[in-house]
């Protein structure tokens, strides 16, 4: 039975994750560390509030747990030291240097945490990969904890995370499955036991599914690749739609019946962000090129073209409208965020959007409900297209949308969140330079009602 848990990585993974862990079970000691402190103390501030992660339902989940059996600590070493069960959850972004740049996965973290456990450990563990790994990335883990020579024995298990942000909670509470990857040898089989029994706290039975090691690393690239292909190949012909008249929201309803094709995830849009589908599936095209199955990767790596593109087209549409130029006119974005509820920004289509914009001069201002100007600006500076200061002096940061949208010439609508539904749009309407255009890059608003106001108003999609 497993009495004691460390979770190395306090990120939108580990953290919610391990909160729900220890909100579902009072009996397990859950210890959650990282190496950066400013995240550890907003983890642990008074006011529960100000926890680093912003997630519905996550603060109340924190505040009924901390203090009792779930802790933040920068203490990594005694965390692992005390645990019978290690979840690595730290992040693998993709490689920024050297053979694999910008494909492959960066292990670094992770090899990192396999020493630090080697070093430390001095009872039997089981180690849980739960951040997303290339394929066999479990076989690594355990060559570097079995040459460290001090008799402890390891097992590593596979335990991808499936949750989405925004509904991370709803998502841990209720999962559609969990899944768990180990060995075949008794031991594995016994590893694989002692985790089925702490989701058993409160998932059913048969959602708990149990595989090989190899298979449930595939499986967590092979779901995000498949949603992903979703997304791109509804925005690919979002674009067929535009020109012939067709409208792809009728399109999308009506192949979503269809029961073998199913409803969710047919949203065109203005492109997938957040910090899984890219990454996976760049991942996914690099395992399959280092095996040489070369049509394996391009058929994969088509689903990232097609999502570059449809930001970029969204970026060139805006400027083509607004009389092919944009020097010095202000665009209003509202949302920086990859998707609403949630304050992460990773590979938001809203940077890469701002980036073009900014490239042709354009006064960029945008208000986002939960992503403020440091992150903002962090995120533009990270592509280094521009000089910080510059990047500095073409975008300003607003914390309401009535001001973002001030004496703009065009409002550009990059995540969905609901309150943008309901702002005041002609109050909106009235403070901004004739004509004044939307680009609804969610399909979030009302066309007509914004038509009668006097916008020009395009969605993506349709005419
Ligand atoms: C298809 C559509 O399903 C149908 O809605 C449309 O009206 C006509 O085209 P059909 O070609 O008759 O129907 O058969 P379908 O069951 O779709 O199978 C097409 C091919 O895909 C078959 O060769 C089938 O063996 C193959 N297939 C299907 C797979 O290899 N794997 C699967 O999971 C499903
Ligand atoms: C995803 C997977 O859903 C989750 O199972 C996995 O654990 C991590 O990666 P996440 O990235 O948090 O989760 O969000 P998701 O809801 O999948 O959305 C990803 C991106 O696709 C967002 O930018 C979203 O706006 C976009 N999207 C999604 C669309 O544009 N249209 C859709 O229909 C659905
Ligand atoms: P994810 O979305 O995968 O959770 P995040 O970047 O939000 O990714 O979180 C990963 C966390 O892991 C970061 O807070 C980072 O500081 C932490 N981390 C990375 N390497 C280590 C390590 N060796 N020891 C402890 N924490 C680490």
């Amino acid at each position: 039975m497993i009495k004691n848990i460390c979770c190395i990585g306090a990120g939108y993974v580990g953290g919610p994750t391990m909160a729900v862990i220890a909100q579902k079970c009072p009996h397990i000691k859950v210890t959650v560390v990282d190496l950066n402190e400013k995240r550890i103390a907003a983890w642990n501030d008074k006011d529960v509030n100000n926890i680093p992660i912003y997630e519905p339902g996550l603060s109340e989940v924190v505040a009924e747990a901390r203090g009792r059996n779930l802790f933040f600590s920068t203490e990594v070493d005694k965390a692992i030291d005390e645990a019978d069960m290690i979840f690595i959850s730290v992040n693998t972004p993709t490689k920024t240097y050297g053979v694999g740049k910008g494909m492959a996965a960066d292990l670094k973290y992770i090899e990192l945490c396999a020493r630090q456990i080697a070093r430390v450990a001095k009872n039997d563990k089981i180690v849980v990969e739960k951040s997303t790994l290339p394929v066999r990335t479990a076989s690594a883990i355990k060559d570097i904890l079995e040459h460290t020579g001090n008799g402890v024995n390891f097992q590593i298990l596979s335990n991808p995370e499936f949750l989405a942000e925004g509904t991370a909670i709803e998502d841990l509470f209720a999962p559609d499955r969990v899944l768990i990857g180990g060995d075949t040898t008794p031991e594995g089989q016994k590893a694989i036991q002692a985790l089925v029994d702490i989701y058993a706290n409160w998932v059913p039975k048969d959602r708990i599914l149990t595989t090989n090691v190899w298979s449930s690393e595939l499986s967590k690239l092979t779901a995000n690749a498949f949603l992903a292909q979703r997304v791109s190949s509804i925005n690919a012909l979002s674009e067929l739609c535009e020109k012939t008249g067709a409208d792809v929201n009728e399109v999308a309803r009506a192949i979503g019946m269809d029961s073998r094709i199913g409803s969710k995830f047919l949203k065109s849009s203005v492109g997938f962000g957040g910090s899984c589908f890219q990454k996976d599936i760049l991942n996914l095209v690099y395992i399959a090129k280092s095996y040489g199955l070369n049509e394996v990767a391009d058929y994969w790596e088509q689903v990232i073209i097609m999502n570059d593109h449809q930001k970029r087209r969204f970026a060139k549409n805006i400027i083509k409208t607004l009389y092919n130029t944009v020097s010095g006119k202000k665009i209003a974005f509202l949302g920086w965020a990859f998707k609403k509820d949630t304050n992460d920004t990773r590979e938001s289509a809203a940077i890469y959007v701002a980036d073009d914009l900014l490239s042709e001069q354009a006064a960029v201002a945008v208000y986002d409900p939960k992503v403020g100007e440091e992150q903002i600006q962090f995120d533009l500076n990270y592509l280094e297209t521009r000089s910080e200061s510059e990047n500095q002096k073409g975008v300003q940061v607003m914390t309401n949308a009535y001001d973002a949208c001030k004496n703009a010439h065009a409002i550009a609508v990059l995540t969905e969140w609901d309150e943008f539904k309901t702002q005041d749009w002609q109050k909106i309407y009235d403070n901004m330079l004739k004509p004044a255009f939307v680009f609804d890059g969610r399909n979030i608003l009302n066309k007509e009602e914004l038509e009668k106001i006097g916008f020009i108003y395009q969605g993506i999609g349709s005419r």
